[in-house]
């Protein structure tokens, strides 16, 4: 596909959608046709799925073979209504969250097996995979502060992932550093616990070497 798919992934409070939008806007000043994505979100019925899957907007218990149909449901909606369209003209996709969440957080977090969760992935979005991912690496317990912090502020509660015990999340985490090591030329691991600047510099480096692949002016540095 002609145009440039960027993810940005991690565990809970690593910086993902701060630094999503950073990359978004430098894009965009660069002359490049953006397109913003969620997962899961991102459509009408990503939406709907969202809320269900964050929120237990069904009102009961989700049984976690559902809950893995949901995310890539979720997914393939968003791939066949956003992503693929956006990627056939020429623009830049970038996405909080895609498959990786779901091995990280499905897999390896509630224990299914990882390979089966990587057909499943490679099944919902027929084989689309980022050109880069953003691994925004964080200790867990530093992301929880953060989240807590954010909740606070909001007035808001914990939502369903967030109320997992640590182990599981000590596990996503674990996950996804493992994914990174299987596809070390799609993950850039960036330690998210540095300053503001430092973080945004190494997520800067992971994306531009690759915009010479979209339509835009051209610069990159
Ligand atoms: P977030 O978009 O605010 O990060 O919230 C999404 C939550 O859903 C987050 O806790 C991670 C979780 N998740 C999965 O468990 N599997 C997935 O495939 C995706 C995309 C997210």
């Amino acid at each position: 596909m002609p145009g440039l798919f960027i993810t940005f992934e991690g565990p809970e409070g690593s910086g993902k959608s701060t630094h999503s939008n950073i990359v978004a806007e430098q894009l965009r000043a660069r002359g490049f046709e953006v397109v913003r994505g969620r997962d899961p979100g991102g459509t009408p019925t990503g939406e709907a799925v969202r809320d269900i899957l964050q929120h237990d907007a069904a009102g009961e218990p989700i049984a976690p073979e559902t809950e893995i149909l949901l995310f890539a449901a979720s997914r393939a909606q968003l791939v066949q209504r956003v992503i693929k369209p956006a990627l056939a003209r020429g623009a830049a996709v970038i996405c909080d969250r895609f498959i990786d969440s779901t091995t990280a957080y499905q897999g390896y977090g509630r224990g299914f097996d990882i390979e089966r969760v990587l057909g499943l992935n490679e099944w919902a979005t027929g084989g689309l995979n980022p050109d880069v991912t953003v691994l925004m690496d964080l200790d867990v317990g530093l992301g929880f502060d953060r989240i807590h912090r954010r909740n606070l502020d909001a007035g808001q509660g914990e939502d369903r992932f967030e109320r997992e015990e640590r182990s599981f999340h000590e596990r996503v985490r674990a996950g996804y550093l493992q994914l990174a090591e299987r596809w070390p030329e799609r993950f850039h691991i960036v330690k998210s616990d540095e300053s503001m600047e430092i973080v945004q510099a190494a997520v800067w480096r992971a994306v531009a070497p690759l915009l010479s692949h979209v339509a835009g002016d051209g610069h990159a540095g």
